[in-house]
């Protein structure tokens, strides 16, 4: 057995014995240790605790190997639960319209966005988009991520959706990061089924979902409930669909509007409802009274110069909520997650604590592998950003745009 042992680390952060789903005030509590150590076994965090106990604890003769992080900080890397980054090109073409002028709608009805997206997907070959998709968390890898949730929903075709959830696969068995597939097939609505909605509901319930679970190709189910996407009903359908295969729900809701999709999720039982940039006192009481967590992805309300997700309100009301960067090329085209951190403090007031929280542990729940991942607790995958020396925690949200990471550990390997 290998074990590694890091010493004389400035701040040891997200110290937790046993670990639940933060919700409300729990956010704020992010426990950590001055002038830690760390063990590390094989890929799996052994012990940890202050460098005035190390000597008495025996760990110093038994370890294989030190690291000293000479005053560097560790945390548990970001867990990102909700992305789309399996896709053909970039979109920068409709930023630029964007900035001359044009609206979303406009964009859309002229077969940008999404659609534009899709017709692209379906003509590149899964190696391309393997290779594509490769890099980008490479790239992630590199930003302190450990754990992504990818989602299909720009194929939009049996052959195309498939593909997608294909390469997530092959990026599953091929990368050292911990990853989710979720099914997005109703993500809009192509344009030969515009006005036949129960055509591809049925392209999705008969074509699609009973492949996908044959071949395990997807871990969750979404659909984009929004006011000329999916409604409640249709989004309730296709959700309860993918239930009956197994696939549990974790929708996009209230970004555009009050879409009805936070109450639809919770009834459901979503593991998660994420976006949440529109919401109502029923809407963010309903979230309060379950077990679903709120996923608020800050770059896209940035990106598309939307209000931001109402955070404060939220913890206020008891929710527990992730932070995720919906990594896109529509509306978010960056999914790092230390800009998502520093955005979330400094747009919608979260405190640096609960940012870290919420990107990290409850980013792990939001995927179900809060018991793995997510908190720096023995027995747990030793997943680790080690930044460069940092006065406090907070310099990190404080200092957005500068790139604090030193190295990461996936596993128990350095990149
Ligand atoms: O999560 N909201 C829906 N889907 C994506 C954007 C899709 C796109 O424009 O490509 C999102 O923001
Ligand atoms: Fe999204």
């Amino acid at each position: 057995m290998a074990s590694l042992l890091i010493t004389n680390i400035h701040q040891l952060v997200g110290v937790r014995a046993l670990t639940t789903v933060l919700r409300g005030d729990q956010l704020a509590e992010l426990p950590c240790i001055d002038k830690a150590y760390l063990l590390i076994e094989d890929d799996t965090i052994a012990a940890f605790g202050s460098m005035d106990d190390l000597d008495k604890s025996g760990y110093r003769s038994m370890a294989s190997e030190t690291y000293d992080a000479a005053g560097a900080t560790v945390l548990p890397t970001w867990c990102d639960s909700h992305t789309h980054i399996v896709f053909a090109a970039s979109r920068e073409e409709e930023f630029v319209y964007k900035l001359k002028g044009m609206s979303y709608a406009d964009i859309a009805a002229k077969g940008g966005g999404i659609l534009n997206s899709a017709r692209k997907l379906n003509e590149a070959s899964e190696d391309e988009l393997f290779h594509q998709a490769w890099q980008r968390l490479e790239e992630l890898s590199r930003l302190g991520t450990g754990a992504i949730e990818i989602k299909s929903g720009y194929g939009l075709t049996v052959e195309g959706e498939l593909k997608m959830l294909r390469v997530i696969k092959r990026l599953k068995q091929r990368s050292a990061l911990d990853i989710k597939a979720t099914f997005l097939g109703a993500h809009t609505y192509p344009t030969e089924f515009k006005n036949n909605h129960q055509g591809y509901l049925q392209q999705i319930t008969e074509h699609m979902l009973p492949v996908i679970a044959r071949d395990n190709l997807a871990d969750y189910i979404d659909v984009f409930c929004e006011e000329g996407f999916f409604s409640p009903e249709e989004t309730e359908h296709v959700c309860k669909a993918g239930m009956a295969h197994g696939l549990k729900p974790k929708i996009h809701a209230n970004q555009l509007n009050l879409s009805g999709g936070t109450q639809t999720g919770v009834r459901l039982g979503a593991i998660s409802v994420d976006h949440l940039e529109t919401m109502d006192e029923d809407a963010i009481q309903s979230l309060a009274q379950s077990n679903t967590i709120g996923t608020l992805l800050p770059t896209a309300a940035f990106f598309l110069r939307m209000p931001f997700q109402p955070a404060r309100a939220l913890i206020d009301a008891g929710c527990a909520i992730a932070l995720a960067s919906d990594f896109n090329p529509g509306s978010s085209p960056s999914g790092n997650m230390n800009l998502v951190v520093a955005m979330s403090c400094i747009q919608m007031k979260m405190l640096p604590e609960e940012a870290i929280n919420a990107a990290t542990l409850n980013g792990a729940y939001a995927m179900e592998l809060g018991e793995q991942l997510g908190s720096i607790t023995v027995g747990k995958k030793a997943n680790l950003i080690v930044t460069r020396p940092i006065p406090s925690l907070a310099y990190l949200p404080y200092a957005f745009g500068s790139n604090l990471i030193d190295t990461v550990m996936i596993k128990g390997a350095w990149l």
